[in-house]
């Protein structure tokens, strides 16, 4: 009994939601750690399909406490139209705790996020524009307003004046907006501070009782390991640590506590926004992944960039997360292909990489070199042993296994929970 994370090793949308839900059953605690409204991670149970962006997901199940901890930026008014959202459904929200020490997303953090983008133009990152990057710029410039000062409106107002006084010069001279009142923002966020007053927790020290009575805690990772603000594909990344070390420093937790690392990880690859993509897919091969994948937003509605299995970012995000197993996702999107192909190498200037470049520009012209496997042509959907699966899926998982280093444990043929394929 410890603690287990449980990060994307991509670009994000792995189907974390989907796994994180699924292990859900066996844990008692379910942790986000970082990122914010920028995820959206899909559970589907039976008839009901959730879109949860903050609320993490572990809060189908009874017996689990969600938790939002300190390393995620909260924008009260989006949590609390979840919340709702969530028991208008019937679930039972009541236990969810959030640490007092999470920044909050203030309207100005918006409002820079898309005038900011638009500002880049051809440059731009393609951000969700839910103000996530500039919350976290004003956390580590020390002028962030965190949920805990929600419950001294004095301070909330000091902090608020003192920072809105940069932001509104900014806003007013930069970019040509209308300043922000202070005094508007106040009266926003002492009714969100109400709402949320029954939920916020010293959640550092309930995980670390939570560990010492032998319960289970599951650290779920937003967005992928190439989008790390350190380890990912920069500046074309998110601002925080979605990488296993995030998970550790959001939850407040330390390495002796964490039993299993796992990464989620799509049978093929995708992206949502601008940035490198050696793999990437264009014309009809694209669309009709992108079709039979069902690869749009949930977010932000976008149409998700796709493109084949690329073998050399799945050992780097081995290796920057320490990862114990895979939960591979999506392996039935792949039956309607006569062959699959997944990427085994770079090639750059005539020398061939295995490993993730050291330098940016390398991986921007980085050259796939792909292996070409039999497809399988048949619907994976309904199979419910992993010995089941034809003979050429079983080659594709064992060859992925292989070039990515780490054993998959579970393979997943469908959304909903019950079509995952134990291999244990
Ligand atoms: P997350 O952000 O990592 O939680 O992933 P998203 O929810 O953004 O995107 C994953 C999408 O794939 C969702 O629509 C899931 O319902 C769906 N999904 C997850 N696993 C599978 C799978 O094995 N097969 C298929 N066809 N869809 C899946
Ligand atoms: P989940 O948790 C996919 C991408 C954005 C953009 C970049 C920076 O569902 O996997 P941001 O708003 O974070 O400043 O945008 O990161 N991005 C995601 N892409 N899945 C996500 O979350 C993402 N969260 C952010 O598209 O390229
Ligand atoms: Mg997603």
């Amino acid at each position: 009994m410890g603690a287990i994370i449980l990060v994307g090793t991509q670009w994000g949308d792995e189907g974390k939601g989907k796994a994180t839900d699924l292990l859900a059953d066996d844990v008692d605690y379910v942790v986000r750690y970082q990122g914010g409204n920028n995820a959206g991670h899909t559970i589907i149970v039976g008839d009901v399909t959730l879109k949860l962006h903050l609320v993490p997901s572990g809060v189908m199940y009874d017996s689990v406490t969600p938790v939002i901890g300190d390393g995620v930026v909260l924008d009260p008014g989006v949590l609390l139209t979840e919340l709702d959202e969530l028991v208008e459904k019937g679930l039972d929200v009541s236990d969810l705790k959030i640490s007092g020490n999470a920044h909050l997303i203030m309207p100005y953090h918006r409002e820079l996020d898309a005038v900011t983008e638009r500002y880049l133009g051809r440059q731009r990152l393609g951000t969700t524009k839910r103000g996530i990057g500039p919350t976290y710029a004003d956390k580590a410039a020390r002028v962030g307003l965190r949920v805990q000062d929600l419950y001294d409106m004095k301070i909330f107002r000091q902090k608020l004046d003192a920072v809105l006084k940069e932001k509104n010069a900014v806003l007013s001279r930069v970019y040509n907006r209308l300043p922000m009142k202070g005094a508007d923002i106040e009266t926003e966020y002492a009714v969100y501070a109400e709402r949320l007053r029954p939920y916020i927790a010293d959640t550092v020290t309930l995980l670390h009782d939570a560990l010492e009575r032998g319960k289970t805690i599951l650290l779920e990772g937003a967005q992928g390991t190439l989008l790390d603000l350190d380890h990912g594909t920069y500046p074309f990344v998110t601002s925080s640590n979605p990488v296993a070390g995030g998970a550790l420093t959001g939850a407040g937790l330390g390495p002796k506590d964490v039993d299993q690392v796992i990464g989620v990880t799509k049978a093929y690859v995708t992206r949502v926004g601008t940035g490198p993509f050696p793999t990437e897919l264009h014309g009809a091969e694209g669309d009709r992944l992108i079709d039979l994948g069902g690869e749009f937003g949930v977010t932000t509605g976008r149409r998700r960039r796709v493109g084949w299995f690329d073998a050399v970012l799945a050992r780097y995000a081995a290796r920057v997360n320490g990862l114990t197993e895979h939960f591979l996702t999506k392996l039935d999107v792949l039956g309607d292909f006569d062959t699959v192909k997944l990427c085994r190498a770079y090639r750059y200037q005539g020398d061939e990489y295995d490993h993730f470049p050291p330098h940016q520009s390398i991986f921007h012209h980085a050259e796939p070199v792909y292996e070409e496997h039999p497809g399988w042509r048949t619907d994976l959907s309904q199979v419910t042993r992993y010995a089941d699966l034809p003979k050429q899926a079983q080659a594709y998982v064992d060859r992925l296994e292989e070039l990515s280093g780490v054993p998959i444990r579970w393979v997943s043929v469908g959304p909903a929970r019950v079509q995952t394929l134990d291999r244990e």
